[in-house]
């Protein structure tokens, strides 16, 4: 049931009766839990974005954990012989370095800036967001007061999209990829017209550009020009990234989740290393070295692009990153009698049911799933422990504090007494 915590009192309507359960949504709030405290976000009670503001921390990851362990047991009917730990975030408010906001223009020209409540489409202003990094905040202040005329085809009604990425102070100087040097933090804005029609949308670009604190700013037509623009620095590497394409949100969490996947791939002495849904080379590129392969696939061609850019620029050798589906890559493996030592699988929500029985007949020693829904998770893993992998160890990562999000990694080996 969306935003009913324990200790909450709360009046539902039942929305689907399956027989085995139901789904219901919250009608009245007779009484709130006494775990809710102040919140640190000014909208959070009608804004449909985080959902525990307020909750004690430590609370917030207990219950994470046990989401993850109740998925496992229940849906995945994996065995409580792994227990479940979790990682807490350093910082719980302004971890976010991507928000999508939505974008408004009153009559008087004004422009303001909201999220949808939940479950409807009605704009809740924001002039910041609690969770968000500080620089975004900064900017997003500063088009609420800028003077930018506004377009015609943008009319007071149509809310458009607009995604805000936080970039680092970028290196600049000698490398190419950079096309300015930037000497602080910024914003680049991807806009997300309402309709394709909206055509005199030059000027609020230009508009968004000159504010302060913005290092570009495009329409999502228009990537194809975008900067090339470094997100983070590890253990030597440069990890770039293009406006409106995947990153990890939360910078600190994913450079420990980075460290801990090239740890236990490490452990393998893997040869032969399958990244699926690599994106642009996020948990895979710090992987390569001379001596062995790092193969990544991905669906986006422009994060493979990216990717390509990252092996260039980092001067990586022995990796392959290609664009397609990671279902029909595996069946293309399997069938040729690829093997890879290691696979690192990190899907979307929806997980890679799919993707699991070629996955089993290329028979890695290990598979490294990296996921961001315990739900789909545990349903995998279910899958691919009665197909003969077995569970190791699990680990939770909280990189969305202040919401009921958490990001998982599980480790399986090939059992060895099981033929795959
Ligand atoms: C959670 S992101 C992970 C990206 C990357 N590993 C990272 O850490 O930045 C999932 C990625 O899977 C890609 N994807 C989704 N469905 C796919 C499919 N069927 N085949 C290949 N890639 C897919 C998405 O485009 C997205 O880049």
């Amino acid at each position: 049931m969306a935003d009913a915590v324990p200790g909450d009192v709360v009046d539902i309507e039942v929305t689907n009766d399956s027989g085995r359960y139901a789904d219901a949504k919250i009608v009245l709030f007779q009484q709130l839990s006494p775990l809710r405290g102040k919140s640190p976000c000014a909208f959070s009670e009608k804004c449909g974005g985080c959902q525990w503001h307020g909750i004690p921390y430590e609370q917030q990851l207990g219950w994470k954990r046990q989401f993850v362990e109740t998925a496992l047991g229940r849906i995945g009917k994996v065995e409580a012989s792994v227990p479940v730990s979790i990682s807490g975030a350093s910082g719980t408010l302004e971890y976010r370095n991507r928000i999508f906001v939505r974008g408004v223009f009153a009559a008087d020209g004004s422009m303001s800036f909201g999220y949808f409540q939940r479950g409807s489409r009605n704009l809740v202003p924001i002039n910041r967001c609690a969770i968000a990094g500080v620089t975004i905040n900064r900017v997003l202040g500063r088009l609420g007061h800028a003077k930018i005329e506004r377009p015609k085809s943008l009319l007071a009604v149509t809310p458009y999209r607009m995604e805000l990425q936080e970039i680092p102070p970028q290196p600049g100087g000698s490398d190419e990829s950079i096309s300015g040097s930037v000497g602080e933090a910024k914003v680049v804005i991807t806009v997300y017209p309402p309709s394709p029609d909206c055509r005199d949308l030059d000027a609020f670009v230009e508009g968004l550009r000159q504010t302060e604190g913005v290092f570009w700013a495009g329409l999502i037509k228009d990537l194809k020009a975008a900067p090339l623009v470094v997100f983070d620095e590890q253990d030597g590497l440069r990890y770039h990234t293009r406006p409106g394409q995947f990153q990890q949100v939360n910078v600190s969490h994913n450079r420990l989740v980075r460290s801990l996947v090239h740890e236990l791939v490490d452990g393998y002495k893997p040869a032969r290393i399958l990244d699926l849904f690599c994106g642009s080379g996020n948990l895979s590129l710090g992987l390569c070295r001379a001596d062995r392969y790092v193969e990544g696939i991905e669906f986006s061609e422009p994060a493979i692009a990216t990717a390509r850019e990252n092996v260039r620029i980092n001067k990586i050798t022995n990796a392959l990153y290609l664009s397609g589906s990671s279902e029909k890559h595996l069946w293309k493996c399997a069938k040729k009698g690829e093997q890879f030592d290691v696979v690192i699988a990190d899907p979307p929500r929806e997980g890679m049911f799919k993707d699991l029985i070629p996955l089993q007949k290329i028979g890695a020693k290990a598979i490294i799933y990296v996921s961001c829904d315990p739900a789909t998770l545990a349903r995998d893993l279910g899958a691919l422990i009665r197909g003969g992998y077995q569970l190791k160890w699990v680990r939770s990562f909280d990189f969305f504090p202040n919401t009921w999000h958490v990001e998982t990694i599980a480790v399986l080996e090939k059992s060895p007494e099981e033929k795959v």
